[in-house]
């Protein structure tokens, strides 16, 4: 049985003020989340001051990115994964759409991206997802596989015993377009098959997150579905009700 999951993904948000204000309604609301994990992912700057106002022990942390290279080392302006370890951290979203579209992170530097991670005891959250124009030129399949297929030649299946999915259509991200519940669906179970062509005990215990319009209107119908196991929400995890209604949804 795998347990749900619900990440909030603040990207370049918030000051101090505004995360302390969040910490306190997470930190109130916290009980909502019942048996769901769940983690938040503040600008790196940030960790530090949100690990130590957060009191709730059922909210763990992580981070947006880290370097390719593991450790430390003449890399100026790069924060390395063995730092987020030291600093409290349990995660990292890795292979973002932002990432990738803005940022130009190929396959392969996701890849080393995710072995790093996993080499200094950090679980990625892995994300893929395909465009509007790839979806309606029918490339969804290939474009997935083509994400994942990497991170596994890299990586090895093995490894994905450590890794977490989200699956992002692009198309989706910030827009207040969902794919619907079904649609979803569909890519999560192509995603889940396609991980047991190399391995069905890791394909049936992989956490496979839907990210993109989570809202808690929307969430309980998304993660009602088999293959559906929890969310990365990006907008609404600056609002504590909204973000703690959608933990609630999955707990
Ligand atoms: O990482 C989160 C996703 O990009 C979803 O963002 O919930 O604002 O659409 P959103």
């Amino acid at each position: 049985m795998r347990q749900m999951f619900v990440a909030g993904n603040w990207k370049m948000h918030g000051n101090k003020a505004d995360i302390k204000s969040l910490i306190t309604g997470l930190n109130a609301m916290s009980d909502r989340a019942g048996n769901a994990k769940v983690a938040i992912c503040p600008p790196a700057l940030y960790v530090d001051y949100v690990n130590r106002s957060l009191s709730a022990s059922n909210i763990e942390l992580g981070v947006q990115n880290i370097a390719e290279e593991p450790v430390q080392g003449a890399y100026t302006g790069e924060i390395s994964a063995d730092m987020v370890k030291d600093l409290g951290c349990q995660y990292v979203i890795l292979g973002h759409s932002e990432r990738r579209a803005i940022y130009k992170e190929t396959d392969a530097e996701i890849a080393n991206k995710v072995d790093t991670a996993i080499r200094s005891g950090l679980t990625p959250i892995l994300c893929v997802g395909e465009t509007l124009e790839e979806r309606e030129a029918g490339q969804l399949e290939e474009v997935i596989s083509t994400q994942i297929n990497a991170v596994v030649a890299k990586v090895g299946i093995n490894a994905f015993k450590n890794v977490v999915i989200a699956y992002e259509p692009v198309w989706a991200i910030g827009t207040g377009k969902t794919a619907t519940a079904e649609q979803a669906q569909e890519v999560h179970a192509f995603i889940r098959n396609l991980l047991a062509g190399y391995d069905e005990g890791v394909a049936s215990g992989i956490i496979i997150q839907y990210g993109g319009s989570v809202k808690p209107d929307n969430a309980k119908e998304l993660f009602s579905q088999p293959d559906i196991d929890g969310g990365l929400i990006g907008g609404a995890s600056l609002v504590a009700e909204d973000f703690m209604a959608i933990c609630e949804a999955a707990g």
